[in-house]
């Protein structure tokens, strides 16, 4: 009895340490400080030493020792590590050189090259090295700021240290991709879920002895920061990369023509099981250097790259429940508990249902054997029914017409811009009011991307709101401390430590915070370019009272979907409380213009006409980059008329009539120090 006693207290203290791990490796959470982690594997090691008979593949003395850091440096890249936008078929693809070709004001005949690369699935890695040597090397994290880990980075064999050709830049960040091969990853598997997360646990590790041991592979494929490079196209690059010491995909194309990047699809889509590498699609670039530079980036993507992503995974499975989640601004959204089923190598136990009409279109019903899809890292969703397999008692699903959560009714908005009715159902609560909104919007507060409040984890919101101590934005910088340290799990340092990070978190900028808002459709992106328009919080909080909202429409990549939705937003009594009680608490920091003092300052412009080898979109933001604006009508604003082929006539009149400077492209490139 004992000894049975003893296997069942080492069993779960073993499955408790993998569950700690796949929460730390994969969901990166942390369940646990990492104090209390060690003391776990203590235990277990105490235990193997006192009962021989113990033994376990899984023990942490047979694995390899992992030993997670949160704490390395963080360190601006010097240029942003961009993510890529998706294609999925032949249409995005089309789209997508239709696209280019507009914004390059080409003639549709003109041919593009794109260098064609195989989308490894691992995890992205930035080299600076100079004077030909390696001297640090970050991670992507957030695409801004990336984590210091030159020394795990530095146990990569692949990684050239010192490259002595006579060509390589003497400054450059080189980029690409570190990842496990498929058969090494074999005996990491209890551990991981898959090759990708062995990857970034490993290259996460404290001690780099530890990386030392884990097979990571790294493909270079592009670059960030360079000074000294010498090559016009990516093609010649990836071949300097080779010769420089560094692995490139040896599936690299270079193509052009939109039926030749699908035929090569399809080719190595069929190799793709033979390799020992994961791959999820292919990413084309525009070879030529100069094009990337004027087709720049969109938000956090380039507009001359794109991902054609290879379709996914799909397997079979029964739904057990169908549960009703609510998001942050209110949306019910119905998620299908199914059967676990492994796809890819991931268990899959949740698939969202969309929304109400997409159940209904499917006729999706809580019994059902369906066939679930998972893609990448888009939530698994149920692709359709087996209708032969369904018996009689599987009712149809009666989607709630009363907020499960506050009982209000649900609503479907009507879309003022697709007129029709939206398919999503929302809660008709004003927000704070209804517990699951209010937990989802403080969540959303103190995350990553908005507050980043250390030690206020998900689970944490939820038991405070639950607690009452916390229902407002607000609340989180007037807790009080002494009722937390008095609860489960909670003492005196950890109490200090969320008092320190709060603290900490109430210098914020002004895109951080309007972005912590949750407005609807205010991204980061969007709330970035809400605070540079607005400059200051209290010019942000002031709309309310100016009303100005169409104004807003001026802002290159704000529409009207966006304007409602802040509109909608002021409109709501208690935002405005929540406005004016953070403007209290915290320290709100202008927005910086970066590049303020650009050549076309304080200076704005609309164009009138077809103008020559230019689209209007490249126009819009070379005025921008240059920190001039753009206007859409003309009026005593506006500084400069910029005409080209057939002009509109009315434009010019009006602009003369209010002595506005009327110039043509050459003008207008010269004040940009360029000719046509
Ligand atoms: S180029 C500027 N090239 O895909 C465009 N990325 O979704 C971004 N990736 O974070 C980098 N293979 O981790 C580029 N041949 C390739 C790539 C590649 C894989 C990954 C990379 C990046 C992500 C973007």
């Amino acid at each position: 009895m004992e000894k049975k006693k003893i296997q069942i207290k080492y069993k779960n203290y073993l499955k408790l340490l993998q569950k700690y791990n796949k929460y730390y490796f994969e969901k990166n959470e942390p369940l646990v400080s990492d104090k209390d982690f060690d003391q776990l594997k203590e235990n277990i090691f105490s235990l193997e030493k006192k009962y021989t008979f113990l033994n376990s593949k899984n023990s942490p003395s047979k694995t390899v020792g992992f030993k997670p850091s949160k704490n390395f440096k963080k360190v601006n890249h010097k240029v942003p590590m961009l993510s890529l936008a998706n294609a999925f078929s032949e249409e995005d693809l089309l789209n997508f050189e239709k696209k280019i070709t507009n914004f390059l004001s080409k003639k549709t005949d003109f041919k593009i090259f794109y260098s064609a690369e195989p989308k490894i699935d691992g995890i992205s890695a930035s080299l600076t090295y100079k004077n030909g040597n390696l001297v640090r090397g970050l991670s992507r994290g957030d695409g801004k700021e990336g984590e210091d880990i030159t020394k795990n980075l530095y146990t990569i064999e692949d990684i050239p240290k010192k490259i002595l050709s006579k060509d390589f830049p003497e400054d450059i960040d080189i980029r690409g991709e570190v990842f496990i091969q498929n058969s090494d990853f074999e005996y990491l598997k209890d551990k991981f879920a898959n090759p990708r997360n062995a990857a970034s646990g490993s290259l996460r590790q404290k001690n780099s002895e530890d990386t030392k041991k884990i097979p990571l592979k790294f493909i270079a494929y592009t670059f960030g920061f360079e000074n000294g490079l010498k090559v016009e196209n990516q093609s010649d690059y990836l071949n300097k990369l080779k010769q420089w010491g560094f692995k490139i995909n040896p599936l690299n194309k270079l193509i052009s023509g939109v039926k030749n990047l699908i035929e090569n699809y399809n080719e190595v889509e069929k190799k793709r099981a033979d390799l020992d590498f994961d791959i999820d699609g292919i990413v084309y670039k525009i070879n030529n250097f100069t094009l990337q530079k004027r087709l720049g980036n969109v938000a956090n993507a380039p507009r001359w790259a794109i991902a054609h992503k290879f379709s996914s995974n799909k397997a079979v499975s029964q739904i057990k429940d169908i549960e009703i989640q609510i998001g942050r601004t209110g949306a019910l959204t119905p998620v299908a508990k199914i059967k676990p089923v492994n796809i890819g190598g991931v268990l899959v136990s949740n698939a969202t249902l969309h929304n109400e009409d997409e159940i209904e279109r499917k006729d999706i019903r809580i019994g059902d054997t369906v066939t679930v899809e998972r893609a990448g890292d888009v939530i698994p969703h149920i692709i359709s029914v087996d209708f032969k397999k369904r018996k009689k008692d599987n009712l149809k699903f009666i989607f709630p017409e009363k907020c499960p959560s506050c009982g209000l009714k649900t609503i479907k908005e009507y879309n003022l811009i697709t007129k029709k009715k939206d398919a999503v159902r929302r809660c008709s609560s004003e927000g704070y009011f209804c517990e699951k909104i209010s937990v989802e919007k403080l969540k959303h507060f103190v995350s990553k991307e908005a507050f980043n409040i250390d030690g206020l984890g998900k689970k944490i919101v939820e038991s405070f709101w639950s607690l009452k101590l916390i229902q407002f934005p607000q609340d989180i910088f007037k807790l009080d401390y002494n009722k937390i340290e008095n609860l489960e799990g909670w003492g005196k340092l950890s109490v200090e430590n969320l008092k320190y990070s709060i603290n900490e978190k109430k210098n914020i900028s002004l895109d951080r915070l309007i972005y912590a808002l949750g407005i609807r459709h205010i991204g980061l992106e969007n709330a970035k370019l809400l605070s540079k328009y607005f400059i200051s919080f209290s010019n942000f909080k002031n709309l309310s009272k100016t009303n100005k909202y169409n104004e807003l429409l001026n802002i290159d990549g704000i529409g009207e979907t966006q304007v409602n939705s802040v509109k909608n937003f002021f409109s709501v009594s208690i935002n405005l409380k929540v406005l004016n009680e953070l403007e209290k608490l915290l320290n709100i920091k202008k927005s910086k213009n970066e590049d303020k003092n650009g050549l076309l300052k304080d200076k704005s412009f609309l164009v009138t006409g077809k103008l020559n080898n230019i689209s209007r979109a490249e126009v819009k933001s070379l005025i921008e980059e240059n920190s001039g604006t753009t206007v859409s009508s003309v009026s005593k604003k506006l500084n400069y008329l910029i005409t080209g082929e057939k002009p509109t006539k009315r434009k010019i009149e009006d602009a003369k009539m209010l002595k506005i400077k009327i110039i043509n492209q050459d003008e207008f490139l010269k004040m940009l120090n360029k000719t046509s």
